[in-house]
Formats: structure tokens, sequence, C-alpha cells
């Protein structure tokens, strides 16, 4: 099964315009004729505007940090898909572990998001994965299984290109923890597995599982290389164009 690889960075809270707006033009330089893989960047809301400007007319796909289900309304604090689809963005991360730790939010609400993503043409980028407290009592694939049938709740995939999946071990983020290419690998095959079960084998089969959680320019490679892990999601290597540049360029 061909799944076109996706390298996705997470700016976080994290660039002044004027850095942004340097940062995503050494992206546009480092894909420049690259055809067998995707690359995505997320940065702050404030510097999407000026960011679409630097990306237009290459391949870089922007993307939201997150997004608001409604159209428009009574939700300080929120952005639109439509606002964001006015950007230039075609993609949301949603459900990051940040947002569900330090801000509270639910699965139910990840579910609210992901539908309203979809609903505005927005592919999301749905994040799950277990605390260290999770994994050190066994519940690790039980934690996963939770957070994505109710993150997909409700959620029919037509397209398989317009729903990716991340699983972000939250011990794995930011801590120069990465997870082992077998840890990886196994919760991506049980992922995998899970979302055969809700959904026709052919689509499920289709659908990218990134990896995400201290991924950097050398272990990129021997993670990228598993069956199952299907591209990256990266924070802090993503900060700064030449690593981000040496992980679009991972090696098959
Ligand atoms: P990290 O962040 O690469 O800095 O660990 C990944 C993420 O939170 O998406």
């Amino acid at each position: 099964m061909q799944r076109t690889p996706l390298i996705a960075g997470n700016w976080k809270m994290h660039t002044s315009l004027a850095e942004a707006k340097a940062l995503a033009g050494g992206v546009v330089s480092a894909c420049k004729g690259l055809t067998d893989r995707e690359v995505m960047i997320a940065p702050p809301f404030t510097a999407l505007a000026a960011v679409a400007e630097v990306v237009r007319g290459s391949q870089v796909r922007l993307a939201g940090q997150n997004v608001c289900w409604e159209e428009q309304g009574a939700f300080t604090g929120e952005i639109a898909p439509g606002m964001l689809r006015e950007l230039g963005c075609s993609m949301a991360i949603i459900g990051h572990s940040e947002r569900r730790q330090i801000f509270g939010e639910s699965d139910a609400l990840v579910n609210r998001r992901v539908a309203g993503a979809l609903r505005f043409g927005i592919t999301p980028v749905l994040c799950f994965g277990e605390t260290l407290a999770e994994r050190e009592a066994g519940e690790a694939m039980a934690v996963l299984e939770r957070q994505v049938r109710a993150g997909l709740a409700g959620i029919d995939v037509a397209d398989p290109s317009t729903m990716v999946l991340a699983y972000e071990p939250v011990w794995a983020i930011g801590t120069g923890k990465t997870a082992t290419e077998e840890q990886a690998q196994e919760a991506h095959e049980f992922v995998r597995n899970l979302l055969c079960d809700m959904y026709e084998k052919s689509i499920a089969r289709q659908m990218r599982i990134l990896y995400g959680g201290s991924v950097n320019s050398g272990n990129v490679d021997a993670l990228l290389a598993q069956p199952d892990i299907d591209g990256a999601l990266v924070g802090g290597a993503a900060l700064k164009a030449e690593s981000f540049e040496r992980i679009i360029h991972f090696r098959q």
C-alpha cells in the first residue's frame, strides 16, 4: 500500500514574524524538486498570513495549530476553519497533547474539531498518545484506542488523503527521549489495525499515521523505515531550517 510520506513541522508558540518568514523561506528551498513526499508547516496563527506569502506557489502545505468547529460566532480565542482557509491553510493540527494537558481539551472536544475541520475542507492531523505513567502501567494501547475511537467518533472518511493521524507519546515530546523504532511501530501497527476495524480496510490502509516526539535528523531515517510510520510531526527540530531540511530529506 503506497502512502505518500508527510513531514510536518509544528512551530508551537515560537518565531517572531521575521523569524517565521525566514524559516518558511528555508523550508521552501529545502523542498525544491521533491515529488515523493509532502511537507507541512504549522506556524503560530499570527504568522500565517506572512508565511502564506512565502510558501505561495511552492509545494509546502500550511496548517493551523488548532481549529474551531464553528463557522463564526462568540468563541473568544478560537479560529474558524474558513479563516484558516482564507489564509491558505489546508490542514490543522488537532488534539495535540499540549492542548489536552495544559488547556484541558477532552476527547469530545477534539472530536468536534475534527468534524468541523473536515466539514470545511481542512485536513486534520489528529494527535494522540499515552503519558509515561500510562505506559508504565501497561495501559498505552488502551489509551491510544480510546483517543482514536473518540477522536474519530461519527467521522466518515471517504478520501483517506484527507485524514492524517499522529502518534505522539507524551513522554517523548520535547524531552529528547524518542520512542524506539520498535515501540513506535508497535503503536502504529496497533492503530492501523484499529482503523481497519473502524473503516473499510482499503481506506484504513491508506490513512497516514505520523510519529512525533523528539524526531531529529539523527533518528528520522530509522523511524520512517518502519512499515506503519508514514511521516513525522516535528517540534523542536522544525525550528531550524537545516535540521528540518535533513528530516524532509529522510532516506527511504
Ligand atoms: P518535539 O515536538 O519534536 O519537540 O518533541 C513534537 C510535537 O509536539 O509535535
